[in-house]
């Protein structure tokens, strides 16, 4: 079994991005588990008082075991302002300062969803700059950006646009066997 983490870079109700990674599980191949990871959503602003006094929030390290766990990621999340969403790049960069930092070595696999027509495009270049960093080992191809996201996903019926769920089943597809490789 493959087990699979995603990471929403929206705490929004009725996000987007939120009803993209909901629908991931009923498209993963047979073999990959795909649950959601501990949330973000209560991380301090980072600063390095915190850490070197009270030490790292529970929050963080419970989201950094859990990475640690799974044998990939997936981020699921919009595009502020043509880039990382300020939470999400919080959170990423708290659990960057662990001493077991929790994405070197990591498959990393990126989806983004937004009402524009490149469908958040430019955010997962700046996200695959930092996962550089990081060390992780991003998924190049196939690429998931879900433009017109109003047109292709509803509260009511999830993901609901059968080219998108059939270009993400293939992007799934591929992800399990770059993990596969990365195992071997
Ligand atoms: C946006 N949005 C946006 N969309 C886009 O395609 N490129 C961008 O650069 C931005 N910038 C941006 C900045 C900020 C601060 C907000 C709040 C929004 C629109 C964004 O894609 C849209 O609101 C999505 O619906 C947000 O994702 P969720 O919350 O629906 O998952």
């Amino acid at each position: 079994m493959t087990n699979v983490i995603t990471i929403c870079g929206s705490v929004r109700k009725g996000s987007f991005n939120r009803m993209l990674a909901n629908a991931l599980p009923a498209l993963a191949p047979d073999g990959m588990k795909i649950t959601d990871a501990p949330s973000w959503e209560k991380f301090p602003v980072y600063n390095a008082d915190i850490q070197n006094g009270t030490g790292f929030p529970s929050d963080v390290e419970a989201l950094a075991a859990a990475i640690r766990k799974a044998d990939g990621v997936i981020i699921v999340t919009p595009e502020y302002n043509y880039s990382v969403p300020g939470g999400l790049k919080n959170a990423l960069d708290w659990v960057s300062r662990l001493k077991d930092q929790p994405f070197v070595n990591k498959p990393v696999a990126i989806q983004s969803a937004s009402g524009g027509p490149l469908g958040g495009a430019r955010v997962q270049y700046h996200l695959r700059q930092i996962l550089v960093f990081l060390d992780a080992l991003t998924f190049n191809k196939p690429e998931v950006f879900v433009g017109a996201a109003q047109t292709k996903l509803d509260a009511e019926k999830g993901l609901h646009d059968e080219t998108t769920r059939d270009f993400i089943k293939q992007q799934l597809a591929a992800f399990d066997k770059f993990i596969a490789r990365v195992k071997a």
